[in-house]
């Protein structure tokens, strides 16, 4: 390479510094609005959740502009200066990217190679079969368990809209059901409902013996649940494997910060089907005493913002069952896998445009990756497991567990006993 060569070099090379240090500069600011956005969300909030989302699409917005605007200089600057016949920089593959990239940062061809546009239950079982996909993260709401006599909440037939049954007129609004703050001012309603959600009167679903299936097949990355009624761990879905994003009807403690002593199930239980809030004995405020659910006003457990990223990052295909996607931060682990990870929404509803979910299903440019499958989870799992061959596999799992004693509360019992 002659001197031509080295100097335009050295001015590509200063340029490509400068650029890549208001970068790094612009990196940082939206790592600390990221951040600050976690720590809005890490609120089980739907309104806090959603300005945080507000604040985050700007930033973004912004960082998009900056990010083509330096990407336009750079291939300026190597346009000027790209002299010398011993210079080789392939700017052709940037410039395309430019041209063919959508918001995704993918070009078309890497769009196609997700799903070849196909959102068939055919296709998603093809790429498990195939061993295309080995890392499945799975999302779980209310809907899972609707089957086992559990109503969701937002349904007509869910809980929200049924609260009249039990006389609550007290209550604000239906979510109050779940506020910290509503709760130590009125315990009762809370109590009231608890005695219809006794852990372990219920049974697992075909969807929860559907996701131990996966468990068994190592091919379950994760499963993170906003369920409280504690049916995957009835089912075996081992624990390791789930988050239990809203916590669980599993332990019981103190509400007192400085106390959290644990309340044994059966006093607890006592308590509830005497109708009356259980109370600690043993801080001296006699603070109430809750079951591990992560009411509205609450963190969320720590193993989930622990886990989230890596776990939905390394994914490689996202299964999302029975939940409306309201509630924010669970939602937004829509928005944490790869834009080359495929979406399979299994619901009786389309939901989820709020988190980014997309179900147009013509070839084209919007919806590449997004299967939605209508209808209940139980169906729509039996038929997956046909298309996948397991449904022997199925049958037997429900099968043993129809055949062995209904002894859920003892076994809840028993775990909590476990050190
Ligand atoms: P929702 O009641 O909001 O949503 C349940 C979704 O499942 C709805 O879209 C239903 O149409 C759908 N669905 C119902 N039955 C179904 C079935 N058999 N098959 C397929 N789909 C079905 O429940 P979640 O999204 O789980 O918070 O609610 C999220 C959170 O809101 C809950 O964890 C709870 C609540 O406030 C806490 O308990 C802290």
């Amino acid at each position: 390479m002659g001197s031509a060569g080295t100097e335009t070099n050295e001015t590509v090379c200063q340029t490509t510094e400068k650029i890549q240090l208001d970068a790094h500069k612009m990196l940082e600011s939206v790592r600390a609005t990221i951040s600050h956005c976690e720590d809005v969300l890490a609120q089980p909030n739907v309104e806090s959740g959603r300005r945080a989302s507000h604040d985050l699409d700007e930033k973004w917005a912004e960082f998009q502009r900056l990010f083509d605007k330096m990407n336009h200089q750079l291939i300026d600057s190597l346009g000027r200066n790209m002299r010398s016949e011993g210079f080789q920089v392939n700017t052709r593959t940037s410039m395309q990217s430019i041209d063919e990239e959508d918001e995704d940062g993918l070009s078309e061809e890497e769009r196609k190679a997700v799903l070849d546009y196909d959102f068939s239950i055919e296709k998603i079982a093809h790429l498990i079969k195939s061993k295309k996909v080995t890392k499945i993260v799975v999302m779980a709401g209310a809907g899972i368990s609707v089957s086992a006599g559990i109503p969701d909440f937002r349904s007509a037939g869910g809980l929200y809209a049924n609260l009249h049954k039990y006389n609550l007129p007290d209550l604000p609004s239906p979510e109050h059901l779940f506020s910290i703050d509503y709760f130590k001012e009125n315990p009762m309603p809370f109590t009231l409902r608890s005695k219809d959600m006794m852990p372990g009167t219920f049974a697992p679903t075909p969807t929860h013996h559907f996701i131990k299936l996966l468990a068994q097949k190592n091919l379950l990355h994760r499963l993170y649940t906003q369920n409280i009624d504690t049916l995957e761990l009835l089912a075996g879905i081992p624990e390791h494997k789930t988050v239990f994003a809203h916590g669980s009807f599993a332990d019981v403690h103190c509400i007192n910060p400085s106390c959290r002593e644990r309340m044994q199930l059966e006093k607890w239980r006592f308590f509830i089907e005497k109708e009356e809030p259980p109370r600690c004995e043993h801080c001296p405020e006699q603070a109430l005493v809750k079951p591990d659910i992560v009411f509205f006003g609450e963190n969320l457990p720590a193993r989930f913002a622990q886990l989230r990223k890596k776990d939905l990052g390394s994914a490689d295909l996202l299964i999302i069952l029975g939940t409306s996607l309201a509630v924010s931060p669970f939602n937004t682990l829509t928005e944490l896998v790869s834009p080359t990870t495929p979406r399979v929404l299994i619901n009786n509803e389309s939901v989820g445009a709020n988190v980014g979910l997309v179900h147009d299903q013509e070839p084209g440019l919007v919806n590449y990756r997004d299967v939605f499958l209508r209808g209940t989870c139980d169906e729509q799992v039996t038929s997956l497991c046909e298309w996948l061959g397991w449904s022997e596999e199925l049958k037997d799992l429900i099968e043993a567990q129809n055949s062995a004693p209904h002894n859920g509360w003892t076994r809840m019992v028993e775990a909590q006993a476990r050190p």
